[in-house]
């Protein structure tokens, strides 16, 4: 077992590029799997959970590589259809990846086994069978809907009118890829806006979408167009030192390249209604995603606040180190509707109330 000790410092200075965004990387790899010629894809974050994708993708066909100099380069099955897998299709502890490759998988023709780690074969997947049992994909899961699962896709699928019950990005995205493959439009309704980068990357690969408050709408039988991605750093991974330097004075750092797309930036929204100083500077949209600096300045006596309920999904991966900020803050902070952090990898709920009731944190879930 390693160990870690940490030695506490008094500030914080300098530029931070923190790595690529996850939810973006895994979506390159898909979409430059799914189009014709050649995408290439710069900022890629090389975790374990999108070479999950990257080899899923590999396995059903698409030519996926990293290059010397750096860049992937996916070259995609285009107007072909995929090719089964030899073997099951490990998703690791990827429930995105997972998700995600179930639309994917719904408009081909073949028969493919998805399994996943201890964590990821706990987790809910009922969620994403049910519309795509409904535009007609065949499943055949473990108890209670869980991996590993059989999918039997087919050719052509059914478009369907589906409004989401959960507000889930994952969902979302996993209808509109199958949308892609379906005989007709597909429309998604989502009453709470989430993540948009599967809107956002489909428009950047030449895909025609209809895009409401909050209605999409999206055609079966378009083809994507290979192009070049650049992928922002994870505003998720930039929470963490931006945090460590508010609670620091005479902490100044500037995290550079940050995806500031606003469905995805509630954590940074809040943490200014809470007194903290964070600027947004040389904001400028690439592939559809708005990426910029953001300098913090640590010092500000932070305050509590009540988190309004529609911005939660904006911040679904950020509510444990709000949680940090919000430990130190004047006041009481309060957060609701996040029943959806108990399904995540860890039920983070539970880990961030004894983690910090462990440190004298007063902490009710
Ligand atoms: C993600 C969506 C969110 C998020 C996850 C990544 C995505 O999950 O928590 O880390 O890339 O679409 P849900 O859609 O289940 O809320």
């Amino acid at each position: 077992m390693t160990a870690a000790t940490s030695h506490p410092v008094s500030s914080f200075n300098g530029y931070i590029r923190v790595p690529g965004d996850k939810s973006i990387s895994h979506r390159a790899i898909m979409l430059g799997g799914l189009a014709d010629g050649e995408t290439l894809i710069s900022g890629l974050l090389e975790g374990e959970d999108v070479m999950h994708t990257a080899l899923a993708m590999r396995a059903l066909g698409a030519r996926i590589v990293k290059g010397d100099d750096g860049l992937w380069r996916c070259e995609g099955i285009g107007k072909h259809t995929f090719q089964t897998p030899t073997s099951d299709l490990d998703m690791g502890n990827s429930g995105t990846s997972a998700r995600l490759m179930m639309g994917v998988l719904a408009g081909h023709a073949i028969t493919a086994r998805m399994i996943g780690d201890a964590s990821l074969s706990k987790r809910p997947m009922n969620r994403v069978i049910t519309p795509l049992t409904h535009m007609g994909a065949k499943f055949e899961p473990s108890e209670g809907g869980r991996l590993p699962l059989t999918l039997h896709g087919i050719d052509k699928l059914q478009a369907i009118s589906y409004e989401l019950p959960i507000a889930s990005a994952q969902v979302k995205s996993a209808i509109l890829l199958a949308g892609l493959r379906a005989d007709g439009e597909t429309t998604i309704i989502e009453n709470t806006p989430t993540r948009d980068h599967t809107e956002n990357m489909l428009q950047a690969f030449g895909v025609e979408l209809k895009r409401g408050a909050q209605e999409i709408s999206i055609k079966g039988g378009q083809v994507l167009e290979a192009c070049a991605i650049d992928i922002p750093a994870d505003p998720s991974s930039a929470a963490f030192p931006m945090v460590a330097s508010l609670l620091t004075s005479h902490s100044k750092i500037t995290l550079t390249r940050v995806g500031l797309n606003p469905r995805r930036a509630g954590l940074f929204e809040t943490l200014k209604e809470m007194n903290a100083n964070l600027t947004y500077k040389s904001v400028q949209s690439v592939n559809g995603e708005l990426i910029g600096e953001i300098e913090v300045m640590g010092g500000n006596m932070l305050r509590g606040v009540d988190v309004p309920k529609e911005r939660i999904a904006s911040m679904i991966d950020e509510i444990p180190i709000l949680c940090v900020a919000a430990s130190f803050a004047d006041g009481v902070t309060r957060i609701h509707n996040i029943g959806e952090l108990r399904v995540k990898e860890s039920d983070r709920l539970s880990m961030m109330a004894q983690g910090l009731s462990a440190c004298g944190v007063k902490i009710e879930t």
